[in-house]
């Protein structure tokens, strides 16, 4: 189980010359993945998703806070243990095309990081050929045709299995996946999201998802947590299906109500919620962080900042409210 409390990470921004400003990508952030459990942060652009992911891989260092790993606060530990503890988590990348070596074939990419866990683990070479057939047959691809082949010769879709399969050679604990705004094509993702479910069901595997898309964490996440993120601070969490056929928090309100209609049939939400100005992250660092843009916002959310609340479904909001914003099937 990994968890992280009060999170905090400001990228400073050197001295430009239209007056740089520090960005305050997370601010106070708490989290908790459990073992074979579905996490999804959601947010629009800029919100601190990636931020945060690369944070629970290990990849990216924080400034305040702590994550906890398996029991073992990491900020107590040397750089080389604390590797070892982020090694549980695997970030997937997305993108297919850069995330293979294009000089290598998949036998030599899967080769040296099992090669490694067989030397660790007092296993034989043998073992490790094995293995690598073995997970590459776990993601659903044919050992014998991909393993002699070079990355350009294969599918996009078999590309993403290979990088599945390389990241799970270490058996990870968490498989991070961050769906990116230019992700490759839909039939891809959909692959990849279908695979990693089946993953967490057979291997009990954890899966953490970053996504803007609702659809996504829906798919993904139907029995894990939902998290949205707003300006670096999470303003709801919960069940997922919880947090999105009842949302509170009118940016999670906001959000809900932008999905499309898509099949014609549907209405919008009676009551949707539209922000009543675009983002601007230069405004409300006292308050609110969405007091500008909410339509609901009071006096006192111009002056105070909601923390998030509770266990189970919580939010960050002074005035919440149940709202009816999601689209409904029309009525014959
Ligand atoms: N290395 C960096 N240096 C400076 N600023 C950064 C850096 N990485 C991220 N930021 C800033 O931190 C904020 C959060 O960025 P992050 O990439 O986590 O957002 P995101 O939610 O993943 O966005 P997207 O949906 O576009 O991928 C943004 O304002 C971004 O510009
Ligand atoms: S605290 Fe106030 S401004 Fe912020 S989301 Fe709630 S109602 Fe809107
Ligand atoms: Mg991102």
């Amino acid at each position: 189980m990994i968890t992280g409390t009060g999170i905090t990470k400001t990228y400073k921004q050197r001295g430009n010359l239209l007056g740089g400003r520090d960005v305050q990508a997370l601010r106070g952030v708490d989290f908790a993945i459990e073992k074979g459990g579905a996490v999804t942060f959601i947010g629009e652009s800029g919100c601190g998703k990636t931020t945060l992911g690369r944070i629970v891989a290990g990849l990216e260092t924080y400034d305040s806070g702590e994550i906890v790993i398996d029991g073992t606060p990491m900020s107590g530990l040397r750089h080389r243990q604390r590797q070892a503890y982020f090694r549980r988590v695997q970030l997937i990348h997305q993108d297919p095309y850069s995330a293979l070596n294009p000089t290598r074939t998949i036998h030599q990419t899967l080769h040296a990081p099992l090669a490694l866990r067989a030397r660790q683990m007092g296993r034989s070479k043998a073992w490790a050929e094995e293995r690598a057939r073995e997970l590459l047959t776990l993601v659903g691809i044919d050992p014998g045709y991909v393993l002699p082949r070079y990355p350009h010769q294969l599918s996009g879709g078999m590309r993403q299995r290979v990088v599945i399969a390389r990241a799970l050679t270490v058996d990870p604990e968490v498989l991070v996946a961050d769906e990116s705004v230019s992700m490759i094509d839909v039939s891809l993702r959909l692959g990849i999201l279908a695979l990693l479910k089946d993953l967490r069901e057979r291997l009990n595997v954890s899966v953490l998802f970053i996504t803007h898309d609702i659809a996504t964490a829906r798919y993904i996440g139907d029995d894990g947590e939902l998290y949205v993120i707003y300006r670096g601070q999470v303003v709801e969490r919960g069940p997922t299906e919880a947090v999105i056929s009842g949302p509170v928090h009118p940016y999670t309100q906001a959000l809900l109500s932008a999905i499309p209609v898509l099949r014609g049939v549907e209405r919008p939400g009676a009551e949707r919620v539209v922000p009543t100005e675009a983002l601007d992250e230069r405004h409300a660092d006292t308050g609110c962080l969405f007091a500008r843009r909410c339509p609901f916002r009071t006096e006192r959310c111009e002056s105070e900042r909601p923390s998030l609340d509770g266990t189970g479904h919580g939010h960050a909001c002074f005035h919440p409210r149940p709202r009816a914003v999601i689209p409904v099937e029309a009525s014959a």
